[in-house]
């Protein structure tokens, strides 16, 4: 499949952040690898700024949340309709920081992928145990049922469902599950979604694991948060892949 090489921002960047971008296209020389689809998440606030101006650029952008309605008195919230408005492609729903912070369950998380596939924008679903979980021997079982609850229904296959495997415990602490955990998650997932899904592996990629990491069987690309920051690390991601 073709790789997704996806930054997340998370809550990081100003205006004057918006050159990162600039940055990681000079990285390149001018023109971003054909062979693979660079996808940024920067915080909604530069969203707009950010897709406008780089539209005819190999890069392409996408929300880091949605809310499941269209419209409507959600005070603080962002739709689907309104990223895809301002020229996303993509929007993650279900991260484990949302699902932490803000108890967002499957249902919600199902209800969020709807609205984004209703939004004409591709969903990167995550999904992810916990390191008790995995300590427990039940990181494949709660990454099913995660599965099973937030993958919306019956999607028409016209707009792309992709699904983020994040370990909970490696986001962000550096540490990354074994090459082998990961080709057995990625194996197991799989198996619940077919071909029709990339599966994107998560948790502490960097400039030093992602070739490593990328080359693995069923890894069909990385959601790097940290490293997406600093665009030399992020253009050196990218070229591992
Ligand atoms: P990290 O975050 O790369 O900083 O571990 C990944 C993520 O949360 O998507």
């Amino acid at each position: 499949m073709r790789p997704l090489i996806a930054g997340n921002w998370k809550m990081n960047g100003l205006s004057a952040d918006a050159q990162k971008v600039e940055k990681l296209i000079e990285a390149f020389d001018g023109a971003m690898p054909e062979k693979i689809d660079v996808l940024i998440c920067p915080p909604a606030t530069l969203l707009a700024q950010l897709a406008a101006a780089y539209q005819d650029e190999a890069v392409q952008f996408g929300g880091q949340d949605c809310h499941a309605a269209p419209s409507g008195a959600h005070t603080g919230d962002v739709s689907a309709e309104m990223l895809a408005d301002i020229g996303a492609a993509f929007v993650i729903v279900g991260h484990s920081e949302r699902r932490g912070d803000y108890g967002e369950s499957d249902a919600i998380v199902k209800a969020k992928a709807e609205a984004a596939l209703r939004a004409g924008l591709a969903p990167i679903i995550c999904v992810g145990e916990t390191e008790a979980e995995r300590d427990a021997g039940e990181a494949e079982a709660v990454v099913a049922r995660q599965l099973e609850g937030s993958l919306p229904a019956a999607d028409k296959g016209k707009t792309e469902i992709v699904i983020a495997y994040e370990p909970v415990w490696a986001i962000g602490t550096g540490r990354t599950p074994t090459g082998g955990e990961i080709k057995a998650m990625h194996a197991a997932i799989r198996r619940i979604v077919g071909d029709r899904c990339r599966i994107l592996y998560g948790g502490s990629v960097k400039p030093g694991n992602a070739a490593e990491i990328l080359k693995l069987t069923d890894v069909d690309g990385a959601l790097v948060g940290g490293a997406s920051l600093k665009a030399a690390d992020f253009a050196t991601i990218i070229r591992a892949a």
